[in-house]
């Protein structure tokens, strides 16, 4: 266990890889470059059912042996996937309950991907027969090293007849009776009492305003849904596998699922990152990666995997994106390994020649020609390969988190609250204004999340649907001396979603030390906020008129609008610790202003002075004394000059002379960066 332990734990690079898709002959120089490149991992299998058991009962596995072995010959560890991403046509022929029902009714074909309901019985069983042989037959090998559980999970939303049924058995055993989830639900209106249980049927995609309390739990239920089809996976594996570890790869946030559950059955979660190479992502997309990259981590509270890297232009499910320039690959691997990545996969190690995506690409051309891409990775390899003994055992240090919840995201998907207010959108605000002000943070579940003490600060956006438990730990934590900030919309709506008949911010007051009089949606007009030092700024998306406790420090009002004159942030002094709550979403210059006064009130460090599009992070063990290593990244098209400037302490700390395990040498304090380029600087963090 511990040498496995200790191969999902390395800092390292691998490729994914389909044996099926190529002439046998290719095999083993592919594997000789890969080896040759730098490569410790492969991921096969994940779609390859057609080929594993071409007919019902009949399982060929000798090629996938032959492939192994190969890999394993070259010293190169392999990671399968089960392929209940794609079942093949016999299958879904035979079992036509395979295929997932669509929220327009539309039965979703083989053909594409990710055909299957993951409520249907026949896939189950199906299923649970071929990983339990694949599992038996790979257990002892040499170079399986780990499994991941299916691809991708996205919600397809099936709404066939055996997820009808589960829906009910689901709802039947939160409920009881018809009489409670009338109650609870609060059916009574327009006349949607139900009296019996198979009156109860999911909902169509165009009853987007059914009773929110319904669809929620719909959604609840989907969740559910998912994770018991990756159980029935694992324990299929772990049966013959106990000391092999088992991930899933996560992709494309938000994603409607609540990962944390899902997380909690694997070891290590993993993530597909492919950082947009558009123009017009080029200055937002790094800091939407830095959010998905720590929501991820977040998903076990623990380094990750990345099972898909940006390897080359992505295309064929649009037309394609720019190709990664120059130092591109390098750097976004960096920022995944900066961010608490241990193991970063690349997507795909060549170009598919044929089948649907010929043209998202791989590491190399379809021409088999070793090009630009494939040396970049290559140079890249190697210097993961020499600073990975120094960051075995590392992890971001954080003193800050933002709490992200899945039940926020869906409740608000349900009832949006106001023209361009979006639950993702404005996480992604608070996440970006610490990323500039290079404030490393996690992005924990907001529902589940506990040893929030850690934390100096914790920011805890839009807790709308407030559960009693969470309430409970969010006051603790600012009793016990946390800062914690609360905005707009929260405490509106108990477990069910049903509106609290309380002043808001409901369960929260208390600790909030405001309630709110009155408040406007002013979705996408804009509003002035007036800070008590004089500065002014732009709100927009809801205002909150606040009627503050005697105790609480008004520290903005609004500057516009029937309302000038009244609170619109206030700071609440809580036991031992303070709540601030924001009314209102400003522009990103306040929440900068805010954050950097609260990072000097707790002794937060910071950098006054990133540039756009240059993050910091530090990974390190965490014990002082020990070195920590700080990532700088310049993730723009443009030079940069980073001044290496950090706030402690009341005071300004010049990081010069750091010795630098990229570039060799010492560091200046002001370091200068190419476009997309990277440093890791040794520091010692006292
Ligand atoms: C991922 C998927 C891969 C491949 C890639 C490019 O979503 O897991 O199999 O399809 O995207 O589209």
């Amino acid at each position: 266990m511990e040498n496995v332990l200790k191969k999902y734990e390395a800092v390292q690079m691998g490729v994914c890889y389909y044996p099926e898709h190529w002439d046998e002959a290719l095999w083993e120089k592919d594997a000789a470059k890969m080896a040759e490149t730098g490569v410790k991992v492969v991921r096969v299998g994940e779609f390859a059912w057609s080929r594993m058991e071409p007919t019902d009962g009949v399982f060929e596995f000798d090629w996938l042996d032959r492939a192994i072995d190969l890999f394993g010959r070259y010293g190169l560890d392999v990671v399968i996937g089960t392929p209940t991403h794609t079942p093949p046509r016999w299958l879904t022929t035979k079992h036509p309950d395979i295929l997932p029902v669509m929220a327009n009714g539309d039965l979703y074909q083989p053909g594409v991907r990710g055909h299957r309901c993951f409520n249907s019985r026949s896939l189950r069983s199906y299923g649970e027969r071929l990983i339990d042989r694949l599992a038996q037959r790979y257990s002892r090998h040499p170079a399986v090293i780990g499994w991941q559980i299916d691809n991708e999970y996205g919600m397809l939303d099936s709404r066939g007849e055996q997820a009808a049924a589960d829906f009910r058995d689901w709802l039947y055993r939160k409920y009881g009776t018809l009489e409670r989830l009338n109650r609870e639900w609060g059916t009574v209106v327009w006349s949607g009492e139900y009296s019996e249980w198979s009156e109860i049927v999911p909902p169509p995609a165009s009853h987007r305003n059914e009773n929110p309390s319904f669809l929620l739990d719909f959604a609840r239920f989907q969740w559910d849904s998912v994770a018991q089809f990756q159980a029935w996976q694992i324990a299929a594996i772990r049966r013959h596998c106990p000391e092999h570890f088992i991930t899933h790869n996560f992709h494309s946030y938000p994603q409607r699922l609540n990962m944390t559950e899902v997380g909690r059955g694997l070891d290590v979660a993993a993530f597909d990152y492919y950082p947009n190479t558009s123009p017009d992502k080029v200055t937002t997309g790094p800091y939407s990666g830095a959010l998905s990259l720590d929501l991820t981590r977040g998903i076990k509270r623990r380094n990750f995997w990345i099972m898909e890297q940006l390897s080359g232009s992505p295309g064929s499910w649009f037309p394609m994106w720019r190709m990664p320039q120059p130092g591109y690959i390098r750097a976004f691997a960096w920022q995944a390994i900066a961010r608490g990545a241990d193991t970063v996969v690349h997507f795909r190690w060549r170009s598919a020649n044929i089948g649907a995506e010929q043209f998202w690409h791989g590491l190399i051309d379809h021409s088999n020609v070793p090009g630009r891409r494939l040396k970049e990775f290559a140079d890249l390899s190697a210097e993961v390969n020499r600073l990975a003994p120094k960051l075995a055992g590392t992890r971001p240090l954080v003193r800050a988190a933002i709490l992200h919840s899945y039940e926020q995201l869906e409740a608000l998907r349900i009832q949006a609250q106001a023209p361009g207010m979006d639950y993702y959108e404005n996480i992604k605000a608070y996440h970006r204004a610490l990323t500039k002000l290079g404030i490393g943070c996690d992005v924990i579940d907001a529902e589940s999340a506990d040893g929030l003490e850690a934390y100096d600060l914790v920011v805890a956006p839009h807790l709308y649907v407030l559960h009693e438990e969470t309430a409970e730990r969010l006051s603790r934590y600012a009793a016990s001396g946390g800062t914690l900030l609360l905005t707009s919309r929260t405490g509106v709506k108990n477990s069910e979603n049903v509106c609290v008949m309380t002043p808001l911010p409901g369960l929260l007051t208390e600790c909030a030390g405001v309630t709110v009089r009155e408040y406007d949606p002013l979705g996408e007009d804009v509003a002035r906020l007036d800070t008590e030092e004089g500065g002014q700024f732009a709100c927009s998306q809801w205002a909150d008129i606040l009627e503050p406790d005697d105790r609480a420090e008004v520290i903005a009002r609004y500057g516009s609008e029937f309302f000038a004159g009244e609170a619109a942030v206030t700071r609440y002094p809580f036991g031992q610790g303070e709540t601030y709550y924001l009314g209102t979403h400003p522009e990103e210059s306040y929440l900068r202003q805010l954050f950097t006064q609260i990072a000097e009130a707790k002794n937060i460090p910071y950098f006054p002075e990133l540039p756009m599009g240059v993050q910091v992070s530090l990974r390190g063990g965490g014990a002082s004394g020990e070195p920590a290593y700080l990532f700088v990244l310049n993730l723009s098209r443009e030079d940069k000059e980073v001044k290496l400037d950090l706030r402690a302490d009341g005071r300004l700390r010049h990081l010069d002379g750091l010795n630098s395990l990229l570039g060799g040498g010492r560091t200046d304090r002001r370091l200068k960066l190419r476009p997309y380029g990277v440093e890791v600087l040794e520091y010692r963090p006292d």
